[in-house]
């Protein structure tokens, strides 16, 4: 594990954005700067953090963990399902094909759980038993493990608005999906989150629940795009400590960004008014976190690399 002091020392040099016209058309999405050009995109993670839907600050190495993160998980799946990537030119760049994105996410859960209106604890507690057609049984408590994973797949919002949550039946009603196509994804999603399962349990890991979104590349395959398994896209738990924080009625230990969303909760913000100025201790200490949550779950190494991320992604890109 990397020392306190180089992720200190690496806290001027955060990405928050970037301007690279040479590699084509940009797009600012809310963790990546993408640029596209012919068949190639370019997913350049930046180091900014958002939690309770608001743009928060920096971490060091958040875009290198995120990066690192899906390499490996993209790795471990791919004889599942083909994926957009092309290359890493540099640890926090993944270069991809340009793909056309399927206008859905898909999601999977293995547990019930989340607070957010489109999470199925939410809408269980508020008598939803049907959940973009799955039934869910009476009784459950929140936390619970489905008897089988569950897929809800989820329209894509235009910015600013919110994901909404449907059924197949509404996914082919309103999109231009074909029955073969979303039969292909669905099939796919959960093979991927049963690998991402396994994988993870085998370093004490829960993989909790997390969304895939898929494209048709210039081929006219389908394969996985976007990212897969980084804490941006899944819940992960402890393992160890699941049966008796469930029993006991307790929240589950997580690894994300827990750590700051408490430290914000107790500041007295949960994503209302003005952000409180974070302190770098509690940068330096999410930065830590996600190193962490990279070398349990993948249990390799993270290797860091300190200095100017813009100047480095300019020598290695340009
Ligand atoms: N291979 C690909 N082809 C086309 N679009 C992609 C590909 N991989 C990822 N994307 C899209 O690029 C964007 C990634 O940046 P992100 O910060 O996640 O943006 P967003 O705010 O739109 O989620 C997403 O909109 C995602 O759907
Ligand atoms: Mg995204």
């Amino acid at each position: 594990m990397i020392p306190n002091d180089q992720i200190q020392a690496q806290l001027p040099f955060c990405l928050e954005e970037t301007d690279f016209p040479e590699l084509g058309e940009k797009y600012v999405g809310k963790v990546r700067d993408n640029y596209t050009k012919g068949e190639k995109r370019y997913l350049i993670s930046t180091d900014k953090i958002s939690a309770f839907d608001r743009g928060l600050c920096t971490i060091p190495f958040k875009g290198q963990v995120l990066t690192q993160m899906a390499k490996f998980w993209f790795e471990e799946t791919k004889d599942i399902i083909g994926n957009h990537v092309l290359e890493y030119p540099d640890p926090q760049v993944c270069v991809g094909v340009q793909c056309t994105p399927l206008p859905i996410e898909m999601v999977v859960r293995g547990y019930i759980t989340g607070v957010t209106t489109t999470s199925a604890w939410y809408n269980y507690e508020k008598g939803v038993r049907d959940f973009c057609g799955n039934m869910l049984p009476e009784g459950l408590k929140k936390n619970q493990k489905f008897d089988a994973p569950i897929l809800t797949p989820s329209t894509k919002a235009e910015h600013g608005d919110h994901d909404e949550s449907v059924s197949r039946e509404e996914i082919l009603k309103r999109t231009s999906l074909t029955p073969e196509q979303y039969d292909f994804i669905a099939d796919a999603s959960l093979k991927l989150y049963q690998r991402g399962v396994e994988i993870a349990a085998k370093q004490g890991i829960i993989l909790v629940d997390t969304k895939y979104e898929f494209g048709v590349t210039p081929a006219g395959d389908i394969v996985l795009i976007d990212e897969i398994h980084t804490p941006d896209s899944s819940r992960f738990w402890f393992a160890n400590e699941y049966d008796q924080r469930f029993a006991a009625g307790e929240e589950q230990k997580k690894i994300d960004k827990e750590y700051l969303r408490e430290w914000l909760a107790a500041a007295g913000f949960r994503g209302e008014g003005e952000i409180p100025a974070i302190p770098d201790e509690v940068r330096v200490e999410t930065a830590r976190r996600y190193i962490e949550a990279y070398e349990l779950i993948t249990g390799q190494q993270f290797e860091a690399e300190v200095g100017d991320v813009t100047e480095r992604i300019k020598r290695n890109l340009l």
